[in-house]
């Protein structure tokens, strides 16, 4: 757990997001948790938001100097809730630097057993929640003068993974190359946009739903480096990529998956 104070860092040694505003999805899941913890330890303020307002509430008031960030429910599925919260923002902050596309839904189904309702709904949170938060999110840093955008996608964007998942992947399939296509609107711009694919990351929720079974065994096993990801490991690379240290990289995909992808 990451809880430094402004001007403290985990790891790095320096406050690299020092004075910089950025928006969170999904902030009070498994992994949204470790971001919000690592973007703020690093200087940043952050905006954390997620369905439930409460706990957002409740995670920004564990941090080092809560009264820096900030705490907003947001749909990610509702376009007039981003606009809403953008301009809470930009009311509050006069400025975005970097958004975190975290917010998302999974699916097990296969090709023939998915449901059509479940498949929509995992497209309309998992893809078009990202796209609507580059779409409002990005504008505002843009008329900041430029950042980043991380979209988090998975291994699923780019490989089969256990051949089920159906319409996960197909959400971050489209991640994936959304991400490629609005880095190259933006390149000139100032405005990079990345995704993360993450492998399996051993989240509680992961544990709680998974720890002990076969398809448990199966993600370890596959996995080369042996063992399942941390959230923190997520969080490292978005620290990265929303802050100076990636300045000339935009399109790109950092893959967190212990050799997953590369085998
Ligand atoms: N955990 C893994 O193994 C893993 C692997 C690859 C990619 N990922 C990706 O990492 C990200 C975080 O995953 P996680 O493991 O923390 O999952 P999680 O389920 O713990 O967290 C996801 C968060 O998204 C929020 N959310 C759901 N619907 C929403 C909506 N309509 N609007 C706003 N927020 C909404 C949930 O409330 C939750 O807090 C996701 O994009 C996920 O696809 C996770």
């Amino acid at each position: 757990m990451t809880t430094g104070k402004v001007g403290k860092t985990m790891g790095s040694g320096y406050s690299r997001l020092q004075d910089k505003v950025i928006l969170v999805t999904g902030a009070t899941g498994g992994i949204g948790v470790e971001i919000v913890r690592r973007l703020a330890s690093e200087g940043a303020s952050v905006i954390a938001t997620d369905l439930d307002a409460t706990a957002c509430e409740d995670l920004v008031a564990g941090l080092s100097e809560p009264g820096r960030h900030h705490a907003a429910g947001l749909d990610i599925t509702s376009e007039s809730q981003w606009i809403k919260t953008v301009s809470d923002v930009a009311d509050k902050f006069s400025r975005l630097d970097a958004v975190i596309n975290n917010g998302a839904i999974g699916s097990i189904g296969t090709v023939l057993d998915e449901d059509l309702e479940r498949y929509n709904r995992v497209i309309a949170v998992s893809q078009t929640g990202t796209w609507l938060g580059m779409k409002h999110g990005g504008a505002l840093v843009e008329k900041t003068g430029g950042g980043a955008i991380v979209n988090i996608c998975s291994i699923l964007g780019t490989v089969g993974g256990m051949g089920n998942s159906f319409a996960y992947a197909a959400a971050k399939g489209a991640v994936r190359t959304m991400t490629k296509n609005a880095a190259l609107y933006w390149a000139t711009k100032g405005v990079r946009v990345n995704s993360i694919h993450p492998g399996f990351i051993e989240t509680q929720q992961l544990l709680e739903r998974y720890e002990g079974t076969e398809r448990y065994r199966v993600m370890v096993a596959n996995t080369p480096m042996g063992r399942l990801g941390r959230a923190t490991e997520v969080a490292a690379a978005v620290a990265f990529l929303a802050g100076d240290d990636a300045t000339f990289i935009t399109g790109s995909e950092l893959n967190v998956d212990g050799g997953w992808t590369a085998a």
